[in-house]
């Protein structure tokens, strides 16, 4: 009598497949179950993982979360205009919601560990073992416990038949959901390596871009994005459009150098066209309907919203509470944002809203409606001190 069942974050990758023999080889489990969780990867990808898992596991489960992933992460992450050190989060976002659903299939599993193929170097074994731990499962991560090799992985692999994939085929690690797709290691670890064109999959180069400008309408319902030109979308759907519209024309590489929760450096390749248009315009879209102190206000709440969903800590207290701030100001960011994309660049030229805080016959150089001479009582408070000061010094 082993320990009962465990279920495993699966990729279809070798990391996650030889976890499936080594679960039960040297944890001493009897039941592996693996689960994959579809938030947008490519299909191909999928139905490949699910195959797989089929075979070698015990049982599998394949989840479909994708309308889930918009409506409950990337949507807040919109409205919070979530990134981090300058990028939009991916992988940070889907993370939880990966994790949660693997929770849910433990539980009606009956099993009292859930396992993951995550290093001990990177951010998603602290983004998985925060939401496992919280539900009370024993985390286990054969990869960062046994100090495995590539070779030793392999070898082992082939003695279990598990089909062991080509290196040269992937040559970097790719990470994809259909807000961001992000590409690192091999050698794009260095950081001074110029990554080659082919890495990118959603974007065209620069050169190969149209030399005219497409403009894209992007209509906007309490914070998120509804429509495109003027025709209404489901989340996923709008994404995927505007991906394909805005990576025609180059928009949204990131080549960066990212500060990791444990505080390693990496070097990170992204592309998120869709993310750098709606991002753009949506915060566009608050510069017209939130006043100044909301504004000033809100960038400090977006800056610590991205930080605790970098870290993946959503069930941390302060992010219900930040979520609940940065849902009252979006109930008056309704509105249409007019963006020209041109050679990898999103320029917003226009913006209409119901709510608009604007109003040109104050502003207007020809309207008679506010009289200027007010202004001149302002100006002799305005600044006072400092004034006082310099002069209390001269004296
Ligand atoms: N650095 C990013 C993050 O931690 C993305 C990592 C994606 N992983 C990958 N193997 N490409 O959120």
């Amino acid at each position: 009598m082993g320990k009962g069942k465990v279920v495993l974050a699966y990729s279809g990758g070798l990391d996650t497949s030889i976890c499936i023999p080594l679960l039960k080889e040297h944890y001493g489990y009897d039941e592996v179950i693996t689960v994959v969780v579809d938030v947008g990867q490519p299909a191909k990808e999928i139905e490949e993982a699910a195959k797989k898992g089929e075979r070698i596991a015990d049982r599998h489960y394949t989840v479909n979360v994708q309308e889930k992933f918009v409506k409950e992460h990337i949507f807040p992450a919109i409205k919070a205009n979530g990134s981090y050190e300058g990028y939009p989060m991916g992988t940070a976002l889907a993370r939880p919601l990966i994790a949660e659903e693997i929770v849910a299939i433990a539980k009606n599993e009956g099993a009292t560990a859930i396992a993951h193929g995550c290093t001990g170097r990177g951010n998603d074994q602290l983004r998985f073992d925060f939401i496992f731990r919280t539900h009370g499962f024993e985390v286990i991560a054969p990869i960062r416990e046994m100090n495995l090799t590539r070779e030793w992985e392999i070898d082992y692999a082939r003695e279990h038949e598990i089909p062991v994939p080509v290196r040269k085929e992937k040559p970097w690690s790719i990470d994809e959901n259909f807000w961001s797709r992000s590409i690192e290691g091999g050698k794009l670890e260095d950081p001074a390596y110029h990554p080659p064109e082919e890495i990118y999959a959603w974007t065209a180069p620069l050169k190969d871009t149209p030399n005219e400008p497409e403009l894209v309408s992007v209509g906007f319902e309490n914070g998120v994005p509804v429509s495109l030109d003027g025709a209404r979308m489901e989340g996923a759907e709008l994404i995927r459009t505007l991906n394909a519209v805005a990576g025609r024309h180059g928009v949204g590489r990131n080549d960066m150098m990212e500060d990791r929760i444990l505080g390693l450096k990496a070097r990170e390749n992204y592309e998120h066209p869709a993310a750098t248009v709606i991002l753009a315009a949506h915060h566009d879209l608050e510069r017209l309907v939130l006043t100044r102190a909301e504004l000033s206000f809100k960038g400090i709440v977006d800056e610590k919203w991205s930080e605790l969903a970098y870290m993946g800590l959503i069930h941390e207290p302060l992010y219900a509470a930040l979520n609940a701030f940065i849902d009252t100001t979006q109930e008056r960011v309704t509105g249409t944002v007019d963006c020209m994309i041109l050679k990898g660049g999103v320029h917003v030229v226009g913006r209409s809203a119901p709510m608009a805080l604007y109003s040109d016959d104050l502003v207007s150089f020809d309207s008679k409606t506010l009289d200027q001479c007010d202004a001149v009582g302002v100006s002799k408070y305005f600044g006072m001190q400092a004034r006082l000061l310099r002069q209390i010094k001269k004296e």
